[in-house]
């Protein structure tokens, strides 16, 4: 039922643009009716500020705002609510993690290993603590084809490395890394582990507590819901010990004007009016993702792209970047003599969105020697129509430029 004329009904975009070929959800995903009807509903009947109001509605509101809590913990399996703190992203929750858990622990000499294929928000905060402190942000390698080199992890892993970050899914690669047998290496030497889960968590089953990674991070708009909402998991341990990141209203226990203590987590990375309606919009999200098996729905993602793959790899000129053992439904390439922008231009005016250029991966491109790909990724709402068309598109482009 994945990507049918009557699943796609679902989803409001598809009839305000009924020739789209959305083909960027890596970049962001369209959303249900049901979370933007949610979000509306609340703007419209229910809209009040949380943890300050008496009245009905406010108490209300901060209810539902909890509540929503309680349910990105089962989401993702965390055994407690207070172990999931809303963030604005992805971004913003490494952000913390950098600045909160990893600054105060670093000394002159660390270490902080990273993956080759990192998004650039999972590599600049750690660079940043590493500049800070004159410790050495360390680069884990990566085969030509995309895979984690784990034998070069293993050896990394010495006691001077204090932290490890590591993406669950490649944005750029579709490579999906052995994040088990990672936090599993990382913690036989004692050693914390963050887990970039932006483009896993709308795909894949997520299961913290079993995982047993010390961070977890999603964002909101990759999982059909708003934008500007997101999450960090940290083990109840960790957020104890972590000072607040930003300070202000909501987050605090006592103040005076020389001194102020502060709540306990979640609510002490929780600073200001937060985003209440997109904590609603992520609620709803949840409920949407909840009505299918969510192993049903990786296997319908991975098979799309294993379908555009062998699509794409009858074309002459065409080179596929990222051809790791396990990955799942995103496919990037590069054409001879055409530019990605190009390319991504071209199938523009054919109604086909995709993405092009460095993807904020630019450490991976320089690996890679291009400046640039074109990508196309799947979600629950394509078929392989969609692909058959981009397929076809990319043929005209070859042929136009070959002129
Ligand atoms: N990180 C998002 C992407 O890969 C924006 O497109």
């Amino acid at each position: 039922m994945f990507g049918t004329k009557s699943f796609r009904q679902q989803f409001p975009i598809f009839q305000h643009h009924p020739n789209l070929v959305y083909l960027d959800s890596a970049a962001t995903t369209q959303k249900p009716k049901m979370v933007i009807d949610g979000i509306t509903n609340f703007y419209q009947k229910e809209n009040a500020n949380i943890h300050r109001g008496i009245y009905d509605l406010a108490a209300q509101t901060t209810q539902k705002y909890e509540s929503v809590r309680q349910k990105v913990a089962e989401f993702i399996g965390a055994k407690h609510q207070s172990e999931i703190v809303y963030t604005s992203g992805t971004t913003a929750s490494i952000n913390l993690v950098a600045h909160s858990f990893l600054l105060p622990r670093l000394e002159q000499g660390d270490e902080v290993l990273v993956s080759a294929m990192e998004h650039h928000a999972n590599l600049i905060p750690w660079q940043m603590a590493c500049k800070q402190k004159g410790a050495h942000l360390r680069v884990i390698p990566i085969d030509q084809a995309g895979n984690i080199d784990l034998a070069a992890y293993k050896k990394m892993l010495s006691a001077k490395v204090k932290m490890v970050a590591v993406v669950h899914i490649s944005n750029t690669l579709a490579t999906i890394n052995p994040i088990e047998a990672m936090i599993e290496m990382a913690h036989q030497k004692g050693i914390p582990i963050l887990i970039d889960g932006a483009q896993s968590t709308a795909h894949s089953p997520i299961d913290v507590a079993s995982l047993d990674c010390d961070f977890f991070t999603f964002s909101g708009h990759k999982i059909f819901g708003p934008t500007g909402i997101g999450v960090l998991y940290g083990k109840a341990t960790h957020l104890a010990a972590m000072s607040p990141y930003q300070f202000g209203g909501d987050m605090i226990r006592t103040v005076t004007y020389q001194d102020a203590t502060y709540a306990p987590a979640p609510q002490k990375f929780e600073a200001g009016t937060t985003n209440i309606a997109g904590v609603i919009g992520l609620g709803h999200a949840i409920d949407f993702l909840q009505q299918f098996d969510k192993k049903a729905i990786a296997l319908f993602v991975k098979e799309l792209g294993a379908y555009a793959r062998e699509k794409l790899l009858s074309l002459n000129d065409l080179t596929i970047i990222g051809n790791a053992q396990h990955k799942t439904g995103i496919v990037s390439f590069v054409l001879n003599n055409v530019h990605p922008h190009d390319v991504a231009t071209f199938l523009g005016t054919a109604n086909i969105a995709i993405r092009a250029g460095h993807h904020c991966t630019q450490p991976l491109m320089d690996f890679y020697e291009i400046p640039a790909t074109s990508r196309a990724s799947f979600s629950i709402y394509n078929n392989r129509a969609e692909i058959d068309f981009l397929v076809d598109e990319i043929k005209g482009i070859q042929s136009f430029f070959a002129v």
